[in-house]
């Protein structure tokens, strides 16, 4: 694959000068594809339990400079039921999540490391495929986040991401990132996880090296000004925000950054701020750093809407009444039900939920646990995802890959008991979520169909 001379050209002037071997180091690392790197999610289940699970299964796990992630390889020899990494029981129960290393930085770097309990409300304000959606969720459980994404076609990838993930503390927005701008002072946190030119795909497609244009790079920078512009007005003062983009040249990220400095003067300050080339850290492109509101400034603030998601109610005392059924309060109490249409939905509490129900328009708002038909609730796979009933009984799937199997392909399986109701099902010591056995004693797979073994 041949790299475009201007791209070259450009890094070489930019970064390079000093240096033609670093440069062709550089280079030649680029074309190269990635190695493979997940996440653990450490809220489900204990890194050493996650890894013995994997090896386990004939992969080899390798510690990277994040406790949590961890690159890998296969070995050679499979079991029949081995799947790809992605179909793996691990992956559909989240406790893994495929995501290049320097990428799963950035909310690290907007957490400082921790795990926080405060009610925050926190933007992630270009969020599809929501790789970095789902880690916020879990550096922060107790706040509400606003993962906001306009380009249609990136939706469906999203929520299949949160489906699988969990979006118990999630909100879809689908603005363009400018119109926060208009909500100055409201968010206590922003990811701001930038559009750019995608140069880090180079190794993937020869369509980035074809397409390398200066113009093309200060096109996509006149946007990312806007984008991290309406972030300065919409985050609270003295909140953080992360300002991040897959790609190292500097028009992309010092440019946008000195601008917003130039715009709002002693207003903000630059608290990190790193670039992560692949021939130095042996990670993909990113560049990321956090920044701190000093002072407010200027936006225009829009009347305040007020009830824009109409549809979104709470519960009547009847409908409360039916969650109280199949669930013991204490089980439940972090929790907020709402209904939109027959749909139930299930938001973790939060002090700012309020605040956007009747502000964004969300076109999904917390997890979609159940369907209210003919004055009852039908309890969805999400009701025992996120929220666990200790008034429904368990039950273990036989040890045997071959029943796991075909569990995952919806085949029929048989399960020795009179029970006739909902079920936690335990597979292997994992709770595996919320199951049905009907009236002839099979179990009624309760997974979404997508996630179908084919
Ligand atoms: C780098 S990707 C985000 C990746 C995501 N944060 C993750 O970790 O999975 C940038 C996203 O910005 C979206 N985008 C494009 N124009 C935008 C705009 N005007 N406002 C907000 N987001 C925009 C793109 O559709 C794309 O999904």
């Amino acid at each position: 694959m041949s790299i475009s001379e201007r791209f070259i050209t450009y890094y070489r002037e930019t970064f390079f000068s000093w240096d033609e071997e670093w440069l062709q180091k550089f280079l030649s690392t680029i074309i190269t594809p990635l190695k493979k790197s997940f996440r653990i999610n450490i809220s489900k289940i204990s890194i050493e339990n996650l890894l013995i699970r994997l090896k386990n299964q004939g992969y080899i796990p390798f510690e990277t400079w994040i406790s949590n992630v961890f690159s890998f390889e296969r070995t050679i020899d499979f079991n029949p039921f081995e799947r790809r990494l992605g179909f793996s029981l691990e992956h559909l129960l989240w406790y893994i999540y495929i995501q290049e290393l320097a990428a799963a930085h950035s909310v690290h770097i907007l957490s400082d490391w921790k795990i926080h309990n405060d009610s925050f409300l926190i933007l992630d304000m270009a969020s599809s495929p929501g790789w970095k959606t789902t880690q916020l969720s879990e550096q922060y459980p107790k706040s509400f986040i606003i993962a906001n994404e306009p380009t249609r076609e990136r939706i469906p990838q999203l929520l299949q991401n949160l489906d699988r993930m969990g979006s118990i503390n999630i909100g879809v927005t689908l603005y363009p990132g400018q119109y926060f701008a208009t909500s100055p002072e409201t968010f206590d946190r922003i990811l701001l996880d930038a559009p750019c030119s995608w140069e880090w795909t180079i190794f993937k497609t020869t369509d980035a090296v074809k397409n390398w244009h200066i113009k093309n790079v200060k096109t996509i920078s006149r946007l990312q000004e806007k984008l991290l512009e309406s972030a300065c007005i919409s985050l609270k003062t003295w909140g953080e925000m992360v300002y991040s983009t897959c790609t190292l040249n500097q028009i992309e990220n010092e440019w946008v950054l000195d601008s917003m400095m130039r715009k709002f003067p002693w207003c903000f300050e630059i608290t990190f701020q790193k670039r992560y080339w692949p021939h130095i850290d042996g990670t993909g492109w990113f560049f990321v750093s956090k920044i701190r509101k000093l002072l407010s400034v200027e936006g225009k603030k829009l009347k305040i809407q007020k009830n824009i998601n109409e549809e979104i109610i709470p519960l009547s005392k009847h409908e409360q009444s039916l969650v109280f059924d199949f669930f013991h309060s204490s089980d439940i109490q972090e929790y907020v039900f709402y209904k939109f249409k027959h749909k139930l939905l299930a938001v973790r509490l939060s002090e700012s939920l309020e605040l956007v129900r009747n502000n964004f328009y969300c076109m999904r708002f917390g997890e979609e646990v159940g369907n209210i038909e003919e004055g009852k609730i039908v309890w969805t796979h999400y009701a025992g995802k996120t929220l666990v009933s200790s008034k429904v009984p368990s039950m273990i799937l036989p040890d045997d890959e071959g029943i796991l199997d075909l569990y995952f392909r919806w085949e029929k399986i048989y399960l020795n008991t009179n029970l006739r109701w909902y079920i936690n099902l335990y597979y292997d010591w994992q709770r595996i979520g919320l199951d049905y056995i009907n009236e002839t004693g099979i179990l009624s797979n309760f997974f979404p169909p997508s996630w179908r073994r084919k």
